[in-house]
């Protein structure tokens, strides 16, 4: 007898749906296509020499890093670690307070695997990052958003939609949030308001999950302190990642938090992969302990900072002639469109055709409504030349569309 496999599936499998993003991937690749719609890095930064030299510890420890590594993750990476991010955490956190992860990916999974029962609510931005909402939705999480604008989450809008919640009876296990050049919306939370939020969480007893992936990668003004640094009741969990400061490649990404929720964390990773890759590990630590994280950062992010401000431009000279507006990025990897009357989703098909990729914005959203007239434009995988080419043809798609409307 054949196995009905799809029959078979399990319900999670059943509300499952493929990532839009990585679908679209798959036809980024042909020839002649503009891809605005990843966020990849740029592959003419990665670091290959330095990260190479790192490889030589093969021959040394080779016996050790082809073994099964702990579960924590690599020691000498954890501290160093729990040195460099102190000053954006406010503290050095001590050894049982950080997990390195298969990517920052897997710390929300992690996380949701130790927080989220089905039913639970998880409070997001909208938009927010759409394989976060997928991987808690996994978990049988249910959402209610919270708007962002110019300073991020508008936190004078958590304690009413709080308090809303938890009279109805509802769990709410964690606010979610973007902090710095929030994907896809581009925004950077306020001093202000993260001293804001950690407060709101003391006091309601509420965890926040802040996700910081691209905070280090800042081009003008100063890098901003953490909502973990305002926050001495313990509350919030800080994930940061090397995707996109060094590569997405080595898949390492880090959380730091309560030793509680850290080691619960830690079980379900036993289970889960047993321990991310020693190799890569310990080769990240190689190319942090030669000093390069430090050294290097500086050209990827001058690499992007031309890139953005290529985009710029052309969004001046192409798009702000059609009436579409936006907010310029102070670092990270996204612009976020507003297309004003433009169904995005029908620009993006449009786009596509004249070989250009971009993501409408209804799958970043909780409310798909808010998304409609929006679209996340990434700056940088592509060169300079082409930003300039791709947003001429979006352009052209605007245009087209704008007629025959
Ligand atoms: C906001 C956010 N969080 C987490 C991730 C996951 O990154 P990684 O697993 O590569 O560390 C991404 C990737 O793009 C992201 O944009």
């Amino acid at each position: 007898m054949s196995n009905n496999w799809k029959k078979n599936f399990s319900a999670t499998a059943h509300k499952t749906r493929p990532s839009p993003i990585r679908e679209l991937l798959k036809v980024v690749g042909q020839p002649g296509m503009i891809s605005f719609a990843g966020g990849m890095p740029a592959p003419e930064v990665f670091p290959i020499d330095q990260f190479a030299e790192g490889a030589e510890l093969l021959k040394t420890n080779g016996t050790s890093l082809l073994q099964y590594g702990t579960t924590e993750g690599h020691v000498p990476l954890r501290e160093f670690l729990a040195k460099w991010t102190a000053p954006r955490l406010g503290r050095q956190v001590e050894l049982d307070e950080i997990l390195l992860t298969s990517g920052s990916q897997q710390a929300l999974d992690l996380f949701a695997w130790a927080m989220i029962d089905p039913g639970d609510m998880v409070v997001t931005e909208d938009p927010s990052y759409m394989a976060a909402l997928t991987t808690f939705g996994n978990h049988g999480a249910e959402f209610a958003s919270v708007r962002v604008d110019g300073e991020g989450m508008v936190i004078s809008d958590l304690p009413p939609l709080i308090e809303n919640l938890q009279k109805q009876g509802r769990k709410i296990k964690c606010v979610y949030t973007i902090v710095n050049f929030q994907n896809p919306a581009g925004a950077t939370m306020s001093v202000e308001r993260r001293k804001e939020l950690a407060a709101i969480a003391e006091r309601y007893g509420v965890t926040v999950f802040e996700d910081d992936p691209y905070g280090y990668v800042r081009f003008d003004g100063e890098h901003l302190p953490s909502i973990f640094s305002f926050d001495k009741a313990g509350n919030t969990l800080y994930a940061g990642s090397f995707s996109k400061i060094l590569s997405p490649g080595v898949r390492v990404g880090w959380v730091s938090g309560a030793k509680e929720i850290v080691r619960q964390m830690v079980v379900f990773k036993q289970s889960l992969d047993l321990c991310s890759s020693p190799i890569t590990q310990a080769l990240t630590y190689e190319y942090c302990r030669k000093g390069y994280l430090d050294s290097h950062l500086p050209s990827i992010i001058a690499n992007y900072r031309v890139k953005r401000d290529a985009m710029e431009k052309s969004f001046q000279k192409h798009l702000s002639p059609l009436g579409i507006t936006w907010v310029k990025p102070e670092g990270g990897f996204f612009y976020w469109l507003n297309t004003g009357a433009i169904d995005s989703s029908e620009l993006a098909r449009r786009a596509l055709e004249k070989k250009v990729a971009i993501l409408p914005g209804a799958p970043f959203c909780i409310n798909p409504e808010a998304g409609i007239h929006a679209a996340r434009i990434n700056y940088t995988y592509s060169k300079p030349d082409l930003i300039e080419e791709g947003v001429s043809r979006l352009a052209q798609a605007i245009e087209e569309m704008k007629i025959s409307a």
